[in-house]
């Protein structure tokens, strides 16, 4: 009985020392609260929203304002989506008619991912500029 009563003060202890780390790691982190209001004002693209991102999944090292937040360019982008070439060989099936749109025929796989791909906009095809009415019949909507 003395020793249960040891081992349930043990863990008691035990318990307490990781619950105080734990909250002690979040102060320190810049863990944002993401507020309804925020979510809502910032809504993500339903392929990225069922994987319940933070925001600071993709604004990492921007700080913990997030008015203060700024585009996450190609570098955030690819953080997760590997590299350029990757990208381009994964639409590869789309060479056949000179419109896989991460291996332009004009550029290859250099285009920034902002001239088309928007993540709390609607995305854009920059190819539409020029090519209004091939892009339909070369690919899809960006997604
Ligand atoms: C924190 C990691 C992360 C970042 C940053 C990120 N993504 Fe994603 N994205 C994912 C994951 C995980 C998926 C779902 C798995 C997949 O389809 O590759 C996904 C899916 C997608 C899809 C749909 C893929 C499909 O097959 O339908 C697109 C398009 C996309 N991301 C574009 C972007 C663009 C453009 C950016 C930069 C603005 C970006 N992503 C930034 C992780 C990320
Ligand atoms: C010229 C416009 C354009 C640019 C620039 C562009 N994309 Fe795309 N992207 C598209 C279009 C259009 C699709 C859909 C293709 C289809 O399925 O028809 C797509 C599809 C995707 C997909 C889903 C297909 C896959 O391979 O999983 C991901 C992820 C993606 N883009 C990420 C990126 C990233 C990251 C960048 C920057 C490095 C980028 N894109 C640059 C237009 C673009
Ligand atoms: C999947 C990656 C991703 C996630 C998650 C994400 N953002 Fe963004 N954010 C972007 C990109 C890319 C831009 C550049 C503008 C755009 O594409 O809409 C941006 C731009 C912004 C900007 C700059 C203002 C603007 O509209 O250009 C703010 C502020 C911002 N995001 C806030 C947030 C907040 C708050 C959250 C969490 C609720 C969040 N973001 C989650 C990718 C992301
Ligand atoms: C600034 C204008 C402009 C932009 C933007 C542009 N193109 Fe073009 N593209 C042209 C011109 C000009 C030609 C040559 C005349 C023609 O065939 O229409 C051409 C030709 C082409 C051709 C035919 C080439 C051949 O050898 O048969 C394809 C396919 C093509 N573009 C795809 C794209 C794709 C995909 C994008 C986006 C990634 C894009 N273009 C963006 C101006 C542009």
């Amino acid at each position: 009985m003395k020793r249960l009563a040891l081992l349930l003060l043990s863990l008691v202890t035990c318990f307490s020392f990781v619950f105080g780390d734990t909250k002690s790691a979040e102060t320190n982190s810049t863990k944002i609260v993401m507020s309804d209001e925020l979510k809502a004002k910032y809504k993500l693209k339903p392929h990225h929203e069922h994987l319940a991102f933070d925001c600071i999944d993709c604004h990492t090292n921007q700080g913990d304002d997030p008015s203060k937040f700024k585009n996450i360019k190609d570098e955030g982008c690819l953080s997760c989506h590997g590299t350029k070439k990757l990208l381009a060989q994964r639409l590869k099936f789309m060479d056949t008619l000179k419109a896989n749109p991460h291996n332009s025929v004009h550029d290859g796989p250099t285009l920034y991912c902002d001239e088309c791909h928007f993540e709390h906009k609607p995305s854009i095809n920059m190819c539409s500029e020029c090519h209004e009415h091939e892009v339909p019949q070369w690919m899809g909507v960006t997604p």
